[in-house]
């Protein structure tokens, strides 16, 4: 048995379920275990639990049931020790009054623990997510949508997670910017090596970007495929073209159709 088999997970759900009213489960009997470093996506119907799942990994919501640990302790204090965490939503959620390089001071503001940004860290920065100097003086109004999720991106990077939790960040976007977006995060994540929760509606995007792809159904929600993506890393736009790519794309997406039916 390889050693990873004995580690312990970053992300373990054991059993867990949640019911916002009694008798009537979003999410029941969820067993999960993601690796330290994974890149992991769920996919699944909409109103099925995903944003839901990824709130209670962030702490933010508790189990009615069972338990998520993060690191072996629970999220909120996996969150503020073993386990630093930031979270990517399709909507980029900038301070619209503040420029990019204040709305990267943000997270440092509200966590004691993080230093400030020198203006070097805030150029680089900028440059890992495609952006340029000059746009550190903008205001988000100036910027594309595309601009604005780099940013969004930059600043979960400015806290140097060790969890990166991304709730449908491309959803928004046309499908040129969205793979290129694709394939940056892919890059960052390669470069970084924290562990990587994606939820998206697109298949192709999920297969992409991930080692593996969570199939989730709905009432209640739990995983009901766990896809092994095998290609290697980086990937680049080429892969999309390749047939294996297509065979794993159309596997899940069987999956989907059985459990939308
Ligand atoms: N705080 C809450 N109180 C009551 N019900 C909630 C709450 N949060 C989520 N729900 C319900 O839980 C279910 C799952 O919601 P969730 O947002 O997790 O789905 P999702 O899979 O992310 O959907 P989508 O793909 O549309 O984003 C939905 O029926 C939703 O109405
Ligand atoms: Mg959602």
């Amino acid at each position: 048995m390889p050693v990873d088999d004995f580690a312990q997970p970053l992300i373990q759900a054991i059993d867990c379920g949640v019911a916002f009213a009694p008798g009537s489960a979003v999410l029941e009997g969820v067993d999960l275990a993601i690796a330290s470093g994974e890149f992991v996506s769920i996919v699944g119907p909409s109103g099925c639990g995903k944003s839901t799942f990824l709130r209670i990994v962030a702490g933010l919501v508790a189990p009615s049931s069972g338990e998520v640990l993060v690191s072996g302790s629970r999220p909120e204090k996996a969150r503020r020790g073993a386990a630093p965490m930031a979270f990517v939503f399709q909507d980029p959620t900038l301070l619209p009054w503040r420029t990019v390089a204040d709305n990267l001071q943000l997270p440092g503001e509200l966590q004691s623990s993080l230093p400030r940004l020198a203006p070097p860290d805030v150029l680089a920065l900028l440059e890992r997510v495609g952006l340029k100097p000059d746009d550190a003086r903008k205001r988000p109004r100036e910027l594309s949508g595309g601009m604005r999720m780099r940013v969004s991106l930059a600043r979960a990077m400015a806290t140097n997670p060790k969890l990166l939790l991304l709730d449908e960040p491309f959803a928004a976007l046309d499908d040129v910017l969205r793979q290129q977006l694709n394939e940056e995060l892919a890059r960052l994540w390669q470069a970084d090596g924290w562990t990587g929760l994606f939820v998206t509606h697109n298949v192709s995007e999920a297969v992409f970007l991930s080692q593996r792809v969570l199939v989730m159904s709905s009432r209640p929600g739990r995983f009901v495929a766990d896809v092994r993506v095998p290609f290697a890393y980086p990937r680049s736009f080429a892969l999309r073209g390749d047939p294996e790519f297509a065979r794993v794309t159309a596997e899940i997406g069987h999956v989907l159709r059985e459990v939308l039916r």
